[in-house]
């Protein structure tokens, strides 16, 4: 039965950003999940730029065309569920228990599971910086001087404000995360996959931070073209290592984290910084063919090769892993850098840093065993409120 996640919580409180790092979060470990934002509708229904007033719940026909966008948006979201969608996410201030109750009875009549997302917020500092690094930018604002701005949203705020009842009903699911994850309050999560969402909001840090990775330097096996094994790195590889060091001489880094696989522990020997070593890092489990080259494995097991060619994210190797099990096994790592504050790098291998890049560059599951990761490139992810933006810098040596 497909989950439908209904958001609640006024305006400026995180509630976008919740939902699509969610969808993130959910489309990364396989699921079907999408956003139906009824601000969209709204804007696409009433225009985007409407005065604060629109929002007055005293304002009849502001009200009439809000409950048509919510309804628009969810009735969209009921019908992309029926072609087989796992999560749908609603994403709307859904602040009154009217309001809520309506949802859940559209929800229940579609024979949809519901579960609530409440963002709570009593320290204002973390209002005012959702107004002034998200809304202000937002299409509905968009040409509007900036005090114009924040003093029509602060007013918009105020109408919601005026009606807003957060959840207490506790016969319903519902997740509170109050302060940006200060603290969660969790009720009714009775089933495996909501107990993944509560444990993956509790691991939110909105902190901006910048993520950096890179694969170790050219290793032995590389020279040969050889997968898997645990071979020392190669001449072209310990020159990297050296430029490594000095990339990142001027760069506010912490620490960072390598499998435990001697060429990443060699590529980080020469970094000045904090050092963790995680075995959910080694690289992809090759099995029966570790050790081999791709042409020896297609000429002893040309099973192996074609099958992993017609499903390179599916595939098992015998007695090995596929891009699947990979990120499954990646899970707790996602979980570990999204709680952690400051900057980081990450020193993997080619298959495990598709796998993470795909989750953070917000890649489809199905691209994840295709990405570009070459060597001797050093990625720089930075966050954002909704998203990330990304550097790459080749270091020398470049190899073919
Ligand atoms: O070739 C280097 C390597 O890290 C191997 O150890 C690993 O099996 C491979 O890359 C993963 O890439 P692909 O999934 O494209 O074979």
């Amino acid at each position: 039965m497909g989950l439908v996640l209904v958001m609640v919580g006024l305006p400026a409180r995180g509630k976008t950003y919740t939902a699509r790092k969610m969808v993130r979060y959910l489309s990364w470990k396989g699921m079907k999940t999408k956003v139906f934002n009824v601000g969209n509708f709204r804007r696409s229904m009433s225009g985007a730029q409407v005065p604060h007033e629109f929002f007055d719940p005293h304002n009849e026909s502001g009200m009439n065309a809000r409950k048509q966008a919510a309804k628009a948006a969810l009735e969209e979201l009921c019908s992309w569920m029926d072609t087989g969608g796992d999560v749908a996410i609603y994403d709307a201030t859904n602040s009154t228990q009217k309001r809520r109750t309506w949802v859940v009875e559209r929800l229940q009549e579609k024979g949809f599971e519901c579960a609530f997302l409440e963002n709570l917020c009593f320290d204002k500092s973390i209002v005012e910086a959702n107004i002034a690094q998200t809304k202000l930018g937002s299409p509905d604002y968009a040409g509007i001087r900036t005090q114009q701005a924040i003093d029509d949203f602060r007013k918009r705020i105020a109408h919601y404000e005026s009606v807003y009842e957060p959840i207490e009903d506790t016969k319903l699911r519902w997740i509170k995360i109050i302060d940006a994850g200060r603290q969660i309050i969790v009720n009714r999560c009775d089933s495996y996959l909501l107990s993944k969402i509560a444990t993956f909001v509790m691991n939110l840090n909105i902190r901006p931070k910048t993520l950096w990775f890179s694969r170790h330097g050219q290793s032995q096996f590389n020279t040969e073209e050889r997968v898997g094994g645990d071979s020392p790195l190669s001449v072209n590889g310990e020159v990297y290592i050296e430029s490594l060091a000095r990339f990142f001489e001027d760069k506010p880094i912490e620490q960072v984290w390598t499998s435990t696989l001697k060429r990443t522990i060699q590529t980080a020997s020469m970094l000045p910084l904090k050092k963790r070593h995680w075995k959910k890092l080694d690289e992809i489990n090759a099995g029966v063919c570790d050790g081999f080259t791709y042409d020896e494995i297609q000429e002893k097991y040309p099973d192996i090769a074609a099958s992993r060619r017609a499903d390179k994210l599916g595939y098992r190797y015998p007695q090995g892993e596929s891009y699947e099990d990979v990120i499954e096994r990646l899970e707790p790592v996602i979980f570990e850098i999204e709680r952690n504050e400051g900057d980081l790098l990450v020193v993997a291998h080619q298959a495990i840093l598709r796998a993470l890049y795909a989750y953070f560059a917000n890649r489809p599951r199905e691209d994840c065993p295709y990405l570009s990761i070459p060597l001797h490139t050093v990625i720089q992810l930075q966050s954002q409120t909704y998203g990330c933006v990304e550097m790459r810098f080749a270091l020398p040596p470049q190899i073919d």
